[in-house]
């Protein structure tokens, strides 16, 4: 079995070995505080374990909700915000075909997401596509108050049982949230809908390995073992006792540390491959919910290329010197497809006639690295074998064990989230919530100058 591989080679130049080596020592320690669970956000370490404790019982739960709801729906909407949506997105746009929704010969329901906005249009123009369609919903919020998520859900749930009828409906409708407290729970229970919890220690964006990432994948078709059992692997090869050369969430942790410290304040997750757009958006809320706080943290950004070398590529080029680069380097693709011969040859690309298309994909990355490093772009290469359900489950693990390293070398609590309150409080002044009168005046004053 291939495994995913780190390469620091294009860093080395870039950084101060004496930082790297009291980094190197810290990451070892935070390392170990979040086995022993003596780390700050402790209360909160639900996740470290998720792989190797999920059992078959829960899987074959989980499956067999997915198969009722591919069995009866054409459509499922998950209803989720965050962590309650990015990773499930991330792993099913990664190994669908690009095209999936658009082929007659589609097996099972199509996954849309909704929740994840307060898009009037958004939310109008899906209502209206599932008029007449039999859809189902995945409703998920741990806290089952957040807005964008309720709104959904009040729209579908109402719709859902208009066109289905009640007792259908409630076949249809699946509840992941809290196991208690929360509109969601409450719902879930009156309503009789079948319902998974997510845990009290597993926050949002730490949650991809709970129902809340497995329920809608395995509703799109893709196979949920195989993606634990790559997290198990990885849980296993990042595990405290791994030394640290050999135990790559170390050895990432405390590259990106080292560079921030060496003033690169962003790192850009790049791919060469469009499917994986949504495993860096859910790559930049996992770090950038962890790390951004008390006025410190790295900024996540991404790239998806070669699409965006024609649009960001001058700036990564020559830009500010403040960026470093993460590249997903897939070594083998799933399909095969040979650069078609031209009779006229005006674009003048014959030579490359019966080359595989991944060829000229693989030296338009190395070919982008090397620009980049020549740039002065440190440049971090994590390369995944294959774009499989393994191997994502192995990436997932091993973002989210750096993740919580990385963060303690930071010096910040990566389990919490303090500053996103801050809009929602805005809002919900401004919408004149009972409860939050007594700033909307002052805000409406802002707004208006
Ligand atoms: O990571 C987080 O905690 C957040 O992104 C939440 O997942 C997001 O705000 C959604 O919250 P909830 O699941 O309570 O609706």
């Amino acid at each position: 079995m291939n495994h995913i591989k780190l390469d620091l080679s294009a860093v080395e130049q870039f950084l101060n070995q004496d930082a790297v080596k009291s980094l190197q020592a810290q990451s070892v320690v935070a390392r170990r505080s979040l086995e022993d669970g003596t780390c700050a956000g402790n209360d909160f370490l639900g996740w470290l374990h998720l792989p190797s404790s999920i059992t078959p019982e829960i899987l074959a739960d989980l499956q067999s909700t997915a198969d009722i709801l591919r069995q009866e729906c054409d459509t499922v909407v998950v209803a989720g915000i965050g962590g309650s949506y990015l990773g499930a997105r991330a792993v099913i746009e990664a190994l669908n075909d690009s095209f999936s929704w658009l082929r007659k010969e589609h097996n099972g329901p199509t996954v849309l997401f909704a929740g994840n906005n307060i898009s009037e249009d958004y939310l109008a123009e899906l209502t209206d596509l599932l008029k007449d369609q039999r859809f189902g919903v995945i409703n998920i919020s741990k806290s089952g108050t957040t807005t964008e998520t309720a709104l959904a859900f009040r729209l579908l749930k109402k719709q859902c049982e208009e066109q289905r009828g009640k007792e259908e409906a409630r076949r249809v409708i699946v509840a992941i949230t809290d196991a208690k407290r929360g509109a969601a729970r409450i719902t879930a229970d009156k309503e009789g809908y079948k319902s998974f919890v997510i845990p009290d220690n597993v926050g949002g964006r730490f949650s991809v390995l709970t129902p809340v990432g497995l329920l809608p994948i395995a509703v799109a078709g893709f196979d949920i073992a195989a993606l634990i059992q790559g997290a198990q692997e990885m849980e296993r090869a990042t595990a405290a006792d791994i030394p640290y050369e050999d135990n790559l969430a170390m050895r990432y942790a405390t590259t990106r540390n080292a560079l921030y410290l060496a003033g690169k304040k962003i790192e850009i997750m790049a791919n060469f491959q469009p499917k994986l757009h949504y495993i860096a958006e859910w790559w930049k809320q996992l770090y950038g919910e962890s790390e951004g706080k008390q006025g410190k943290g790295i900024f996540p950004a991404s790239v998806d290329l070669t699409t965006d070398l024609h649009s960001m590529g001058q700036w990564i080029q020559d830009g500010e010197r403040t960026i470093f680069e993460t590249v997903l380097s897939i070594e083998q693709p799933e399909k095969t497809l040979l650069f078609p011969h031209d009779e006229e040859n005006l674009d003048g690309l014959n030579f490359l006639e019966g080359r595989r298309v991944d060829q000229v994909n693989k030296m338009a990355e190395f070919g982008t690295r090397l620009a980049h490093i020549d740039g002065g772009v440190p440049n971090i290469r994590i390369i995944l074998p294959r774009l499989d359900a393994f191997t994502l489950g192995e990436l997932i693990y091993f973002f989210e064990i750096g993740c919580g390293i990385s963060g303690l070398l930071l010096g910040v609590n990566p389990f919490d989230q303090p500053g996103v309150e801050a809009y929602k409080k805005n809002m919900f002044a401004l919408l004149g919530k009972p409860g939050y009168e007594a700033d909307g005046e002052a805000l409406r004053k802002r707004i208006q100058a």
